[in-house]
C-alpha cells in the first residue's frame, strides 16, 4: 500500500473530505488568485484582447505544466470564469478510447474550456484525433471495419484546450505545436504562500497568529496545496490541545509531530536524500538506482521528490546522475536533532 504523506502534492482524491476542502477553497477570479503574477497577466491580455474581438474567436490552447500542486486546475477554472464559458474537466487517462474522447467533443458547446489533466498521459490513437480538433475544429472519425469503412468530417464548437502536465519533455511534439500559449507554473513565494494560509483561515474563520503563519509558509514547499493540508493538520491540533486559535508553539508542536523540518521536508525526502549520501556520498546517482534505494517508481521521485529538492538545492542534477549537494549533505546533519 502507498504510504500518504502530508506534504504530497498531489490532489488527495482517497480523501473526499480534503477534496472538497480544496475545492471550497479555490479562487475562482483572477483577483483572488494570488501569486503566478507573470502568468496572470499574459492569461488577463489574452482573455480580454478575445472579448475586445467579440468577432467569434477564441482562446489559444493553453498549456500549464510544473509540479503538482501549483494551481493548475485552479488556473483553469479562472480562466473559464474570467472567460464567462463553461469549463469542462477531464485527464489523460480517463480518455480511453478515441470515441470517448469524440463524445466529450461532440457535447461541448461554442467558446467551452476542456481541461485535460496529466496530458502527457493521452494515449497515442487519442493524441492523434485531438490534433485535428484543436487545429480546425473538425473531428474525424472512422464508421465500420474492413473494406465498408469510411471516415467522416464532423464539425465541432470552438473551444479552447487547457492541458496540465508535470512534464512537457513526455509531450508529444505535434500535440506541443498545438498549443498557442505554453507555460511554467512556478514555485510561490514565502510571502505569497502566507497570504494563501491567510485567506484559507478566513474562510475556514479559525484565528491565525502572524508568526504561527510565518512558520507554516516556511515548511509548505512552496505549493499552496501543501499549505492548505498543514493548515488543517495544524487547525486540528489547535482544536483538539489549545483553544482553536493557532499560535506560534500550536503550529510547532503540530509540526513536530508530523515530522516535517524546517525546510519542509517530511521523513521519506530525508530518508531519499539519506540513501544517495550513505549510498553515493557525492557522486551521481542514477534514477533507477534511487527509485531502488527508496522502493519508490521512478516517476514518483521525478515527480513528487526531485522537484522541490532541487528547487531548494539539496540535490543537483548531472549528465551522469542525481548528486547531493554540500547543501544536502549540510541539512542531512542539521536536521538530525532539529524538526
Ligand atoms: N488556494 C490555493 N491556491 C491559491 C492561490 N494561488 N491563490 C489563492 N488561494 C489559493
Amino acid at each position: 500500500m502507498a504510504i500518504e504523506r502530508l506534504v504530497e502534492p498531489t490532489a488527495g482524491s482517497n480523501d473526499i473530505e480534503e477534496e472538497r476542502m480544496e475545492i471550497s477553497l479555490r479562487p475562482t477570479s483572477f483577483s483572488e488568485y494570488i501569486g503566478q503574477e507573470h502568468l496572470k497577466n499574459n492569461l488577463k491580455l489574452a482573455i480580454e484582447a478575445v472579448k475586445k474581438r467579440n468577432d467569434g474567436s477564441t482562446l489559444d490552447h493553453i498549456l500549464l505544466y510544473g509540479p503538482p500542486g501549483l494551481g493548475k486546475t485552479t488556473m483553469a477554472g479562472v480562466i473559464a470564469h474570467e472567460l464567462g464559458a463553461s469549463l469542462r474537466v477531464t485527464s489523460g487517462p480517463a480518455i480511453e478510447r478515441a470515441g470517448d474522447l469524440a463524445s466529450i467533443l461532440t457535447n461541448l458547446k461554442d467558446g467551452d474550456v476542456l481541461f485535460i489533466d496529466e496530458i502527457h498521459r493521452l494515449r497515442r490513437a487519442v493524441e492523434e484525433v485531438l490534433y485535428s480538433a484543436m487545429e480546425d475544429y473538425k473531428l474525424d472519425i472512422v464508421i465500420g471495419k474492413g473494406p465498408a469503412a469510411r471516415s467522416v468530417r464532423l464539425d465541432l464548437p470552438r473551444f479552447t484546450v487547457i492541458g496540465a502536465t508535470t512534464r512537457t519533455g513526455s509531450l508529444a511534439g505535434p500535440l506541443r505545436d498545438r498549443f498557442g500559449i505554453i507555460h511554467r507554473l512556478e514555485y510561490y513565494k514565502e510571502p505569497e504562500i502566507e497570504q494563501i494560509i491567510k485567506r484559507t483561515a478566513g474562510i475556514l474563520k479559525t484565528k491565525i497568529q502572524p508568526e504561527a503563519c510565518e512558520l507554516l509558509a516556511t515548511r509548505s514547499r512552496l505549493t499552496p496545496r501543501i499549505a492548505n493540508r498543514l493548515f488543517k493538520r495544524v487547525r486540528d491540533f489547535a482544536d483538539v490541545n489549545g483553544d482553536g486559535i493557532i499560535d506560534r508553539e500550536i503550529a510547532t508542536r503540530s509540526l513536530e509531530m508530523m515530522e516535517i523540518d524546517y525546510l519542509g521536508l517530511d521523513l521519506a525526502d530525508r530518508n531519499m536524500l539519506r540513501l544517495m549520501y550513505e549510498n553515493y556520498g557525492d557522486r551521481p546517482v542514477g534514477l533507477t538506482t534511487i527509485a531502488a534505494l527508496t522502493g519508490d517508481e521512478m516517476t514518483t521521485i521525478e515527480d513528487f521528490y526531485e522537484p522541490y529538492l532541487l528547487q531548494l538545492g539539496l540535490i543537483a542534477r548531472t549528465p551522469k546522475g542525481r548528486v547531493v549537494t554540500e547543501k544536502g549533505r549540510k541539512h542531512l546533519q542539521n536536521s538530525k536533532n532539529k524538526v
